[in-house]
């Protein structure tokens, strides 16, 4: 038996670890090395979007395989990473036009920032003091040292102060827990209004200002409010920093629209991209500017205009194959058209359980949903971190046979967006039970070794 403390995991607490090893994945479900089959209830985190094994995208794969595994992107390209980047310009929004490649959703938020900074540093009409970011309380954009400076989640990133650079600090857009006096109908003018009046002391020394769009995910699933995105493209324009937009959670469908930008008709200065990019198959990211940020990198290779930032497997042919072959089911089978439909069926299942004394709120866009669990539903107070209860309830569903991960005391639902009535009533059903039988104190089936959720992480 191999010491399953040799492979160290992320966000996970290595001395309560307890071995939960697949074998093999179909569809919307995953097979432990044991026999046991478990649904995904979380999407592999976040990113599988036509469900395990789809016969198109390992086809795609393999294919490629047999022609070019790997060459670099520096100076040189695929002919399967060329048409990517062809597609990725014609699906995002507006005049997104460029496409630079790298392997996860970090990495494309930290050539992000560094684009926009040299950017500043050299276009034709230099501002050499815009060198400071705005973003978003509770933000998360990765786990590289220039995404957990722009993060805001107390629990991962405080630790790190001491190595990291200090953003300009924006509110958290949130609809559920809003300021005195702040209604849902006033929030996005109450939001507005303090995104305007850090813009306007700050905007000198502002590259861009990064955001999540709609909602935050690994802050909790926090749904901002409706039009608050238009509003911040507005004010960035009016005040001259660019718009980032990290769609590495919500892209690829997982909203109910292809970008979740676009229900706002917004598009950013800077797009990141990440997770359902491959379909979730294979590691890849992108981040992709418009026009006048990439002509500003242009000029005789004496100019040292070039971007200084570039990965050894940025624009891997394999998962360029892959991404191909997912955008192909994305545009072929309606999978985005029918997001919204089946996240309002999740909700419409869920409501069972919102009213529950525990239960603050059931909230998300489309297919990205998560329940928070609270200590009095009245004060929207929550529990002591320490108890646990989103991790409580986790354990259950999973001894329910439904791998769901939580954010602290909020319970993530986002299947692969394939995922069927029957997989979404059962993955509902698993919820809705693990929490009931958390709080009324029923000891968990914890029969199976398998019966550990994750620790509060991304
Ligand atoms: C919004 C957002 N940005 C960036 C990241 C980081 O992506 P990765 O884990 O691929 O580095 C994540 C991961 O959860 C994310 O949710």
């Amino acid at each position: 038996m191999i010491d399953p403390s040799t492979h160290w995991h992320g966000f996970t607490q290595m001395a309560h670890y307890n071995p939960l090893v697949i074998h093999r994945a179909d569809g919307c479900w995953l097979t432990t090395a044991d026999g046991r089959r478990v649904l995904d209830g979380v999407a592999s985190l976040w990113c599988n979007v036509h469900g395990h094994g789809r016969v198109e995208i390992n086809a795609a794969i393999r294919d490629q395989l047999d022609r070019v595994a790997h060459v670099t992107t520096l100076g040189m390209s695929c002919d399967t990473t060329e048409q990517l980047a062809h597609r990725l310009v014609e699906v995002t929004p507006g005049d997104l036009s460029h496409v630079f490649f790298s392997s996860d959703g970090s990495s494309a938020v930290e050539a992000a920032i560094k684009m926009a900074f040299q950017y500043w540093q050299q276009r034709p009409d230099p501002k050499p003091t815009k060198t400071r970011y705005l973003s978003l309380d509770s933000a998360y954009h990765g786990d590289t040292t220039g995404a957990v400076s722009l993060g805001g989640i107390k629990y991962f990133h405080q630790l790190f102060a001491p190595i990291l650079f200090q953003p300009v600090r924006g509110p958290l857009p949130c609809t559920y827990r809003m300021p005195e006096g702040v209604s849902e109908a006033s929030a996005c003018d109450h939001y507005a209004s303090e995104i305007e009046s850090l813009l306007r002391i700050h905007h000198h020394e502002l590259a861009a200002m990064v955001m999540e769009p709609l909602v935050q995910g690994a802050a909790g699933m926090i749904t901002h409010p409706r039009g608050l995105l238009r509003r911040v493209r507005q004010l960035c324009d009016d005040y001259e920093v660019f718009l980032i937009c990290d769609e590495v959670a919500t892209g690829f469908g997982r909203t109910g629209s292809l970008f979740a930008c676009e229900q706002e008709g917004v598009t950013p200065d800077i797009l990141c991209l990440g997770k359902g990019l491959t379909g979730g198959y294979l590691p890849m990211a992108a981040t992709v500017a418009r026009p006048h940020v990439y002509e500003a990198f242009l000029g005789p290779v004496s100019s040292l205009r070039q971007f200084f930032h570039g990965h050894t497997f940025a624009g891997n042919p394999l998962a360029a194959a892959a991404a191909l072959a997912s955008l192909e089911l994305l545009s072929r089978q309606r999978v985005v058209d029918s997001v919204r439909e089946k996240g309002d069926y999740l909700r419409t299942r869920l409501q069972v359980i919102a009213d529950h004394p525990h239960v603050g709120s059931v909230r998300g866009r489309g297919m990205m949903i998560g329940i928070e669990l609270v200590a009095d539903r009245a004060t929207k107070r929550g529990f002591d971190s320490r108890k646990l209860r989103g991790r409580a309830v986790c354990e259950r569903a999973l001894a329910k046979g439904v791998w769901i991960r939580p954010l602290g005391d909020v319970v993530v639902i986002m299947p692969p967006l394939v995922a069927e009535r029957g997989e979404l009533d059962l993955l509902a059903e698993a919820v809705i039970d693990s929490i009931v039988e958390e709080f009324r104190g029923a000891s968990p089936q914890r029969g199976s070794h398998h019966a550990v959720a994750g620790d509060a992480g991304e």
